[in-house]
């Protein structure tokens, strides 16, 4: 039995960041020159888990329902989109200064972090109870009797109301008040010295067009979606597709976020994965509530604890949608959002009618008339995803003889390296026939040969990037053909004959028995 080191928040995160350098997941980019902020590299093993993490959530979403198309449209559009889409004129975050520190912040964040703190508060109180009452212990009733609980509860709700209504009001006025009324410091120079609230847009521009003066304005896309509403029409019609339908895209967006901290949570480029359901006005919510619970049986089928993912209403809807929430993932700074679930309602569509002219309309057979559909997105970071994998399984244990081991318990189908060739000792044939076996499966899953130190040594290396199967060639197999297969989170070992081991591997790391209990 091995027992898993108990850490803090901030120690996990800590780890997490090096250990994903260490290991060749993820680089600051432009490291030799010192970095570029909150932009990053995926090196030899995170780009693969990017990989597998994007094939899992395209083939749930494209392979998987007949009705979803997927498409991949370009980063560079024609600047109305922007305009017709919101971004230009509402593409804002709220932003403060601390006049000591001269450190900038988003002043929404401060107060959402400023109610995390209170939320903190009440998970102490929860959890100091049900050690106390145990298997009696009713969690409901106690969020709602307990005083203290109570008490901060109601704090919290009336922060986030003020919050709101000012978000609504665009009264940055009343944001900044409120982030004084909460006595909110700068975390840097300890101060409540804070400047005005300013909206800032969040859009790169560039040029389009070698000729200055004939250059005109474009934008790096700040969300793939719009890349979609663009090509409703091409898609309905070249598909030949009946509502409801969805058109699915996987691609980079670009925001020169303000606050890009915590290391690939908030980056100024980053990739989403982004799904529109078109559907017929006056059934949004049903299929709001379907995409809901799909989106979460996605991420509960990988196995990861249920414990880390909740649902969060938006408090503040967009002026377009009509309902709203985030399925946020307990990463080791707290619950925050790793996906959105919007109703759009016809918005875009529409917008991009009056822009462009053109009819975006859907002729529906069954009511023999013609409408603007309604929108249901889905709205997933890859590279946040990335991160809740990463942060989820990492673990350091200790084992029974007393050493220590780092794991990462990734699930199968989208480790990196599925299987790891390892010759005992590196002479006595071994290293050749070890060579001989991987020539053989290296065609149905990525394998890694290793013949350098000891085979404690590898077997570590090997956990620490998560391959969940390693292949030892040793003495025995040259009389028998057979291999020890060890599987990485029990470390168990078994003997099977080398003609097994493509199909044992094969069948216990396919993308195909995970989509299976998908749906
Ligand atoms: N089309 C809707 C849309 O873009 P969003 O809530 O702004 O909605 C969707 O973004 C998802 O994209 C988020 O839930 C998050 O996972 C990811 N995301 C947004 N901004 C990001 C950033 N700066 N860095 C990394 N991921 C980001």
């Amino acid at each position: 039995m091995s027992t898993v080191k108990t850490l803090t928040g901030e120690e996990h995160f800590k780890a997490v960041i090096s250990h994903a350098k260490e290991y060749g997941f993820i680089f600051q980019s432009s490291e030799i020159y010192d970095g570029l902020s909150a932009v990053y590299d995926y090196g030899q093993c995170g780009a693969p888990l990017k990989n597998n993490i994007r094939e899992y959530w395209w083939r749930a979403m494209v392979q998987m329902n007949e009705n979803i198309a997927g498409i991949d449209a370009a980063i560079f559009m024609h600047p109305t989109v922007w305009k017709a889409s919101g971004h230009v004129d509402a593409f804002n975050d709220p932003l403060i200064d601390n006049k000591d520190s001269k450190k900038r912040y988003r002043a929404d964040v401060l107060i959402e972090d400023h109610i995390a703190k209170i939320e903190a508060k009440i998970e102490k109180e929860v959890t100091k109870a049900k050690q106390r009452f145990g298997e009696s212990f009713d969690e409901a009733m106690f969020r709602s009797t307990n005083p203290r609980v109570v008490e901060n509860q109601k704090k919290i709700d009336e922060i986030n109301q003020r919050l709101k209504d000012c978000l609504e009001r665009n009264d940055l006025e009343g944001v900044r008040q409120l982030i004084l009324d909460l006595e909110i410091v700068c975390p840097v120079s300890g101060t409540r010295n804070w400047t005005e609230v300013r909206q800032f847009n969040l859009m790169f521009a560039t040029q389009m067009g070698s000729v200055s003066e004939e250059a005109s304005t474009i934008y790096l896309r700040p969300e793939t979606a719009q890349g979609i509403f663009v090509n409703f029409l091409n898609v309905y019609k070249t598909g030949r597709m009946k509502i409801p339908f969805g058109i699915a895209q996987t691609g980079k967006a670009f925001r020169n976020e303000i606050v890009a901290r915590q290391f690939i949570f908030r980056m100024r480029e980053f990739e989403q994965m982004e799904m529109q359901y078109f559907v017929r006005p006056g059934t949004e919510m049903q299929w709001y509530e379907h995409w809901k619970q799909a989106r979460m049986q996605w991420h509960l089928t990988l196995g990861i604890s249920s414990t880390k993912y909740r649902f969060h209403d938006h408090i503040k809807l967009a002026h377009y949608a009509n309902a709203a929430c985030d399925i946020e993932f307990e990463f080791p700074f707290g619950f925050k959002e790793l996906e959105g679930i919007h109703s759009r309602t016809d918005f875009d569509l529409k917008s991009h009618e009056q822009h462009s002219g053109k009819k975006l309309q859907y002729f529906d057979p069954e009511l023999n008339e013609s409408y603007v559909p309604y929108v249901v997105e889905t709205s997933i970071g890859l590279d946040r995803m990335f991160l809740a994998v990463l942060s989820a399984t990492y673990k350091e244990e200790t084992l029974e003889d007393g050493s220590d081991r780092t794991v990462l318990s990734i699930p199968p189908a989208l480790a990196p390296v599925k299987c790891a060739v390892l010759p005992l000792v590196n002479k006595d044939n071994l290293p050749e026939k070890a060579r001989e076996i991987m020539d053989q499966i290296k065609f149905g899953f990525d394998c890694m040969f290793d013949a350098k130190d000891s085979i404690g040594k590898r077997y570590r290396r090997q956990d620490a990037i998560g391959t969940p199967y390693c292949i030892t060639i040793d003495h025995q197999t040259l009389q028998d053909n057979t291999v020890t297969i060890r599987e990485r989170d029990t470390m168990q070992q078994e003997r099977i004959h080398t003609s097994e081991v493509s199909r044992i591997v094969e069948e216990r790391v396919s993308m195909k028995a995970l989509l299976s209990k998908v749906s």
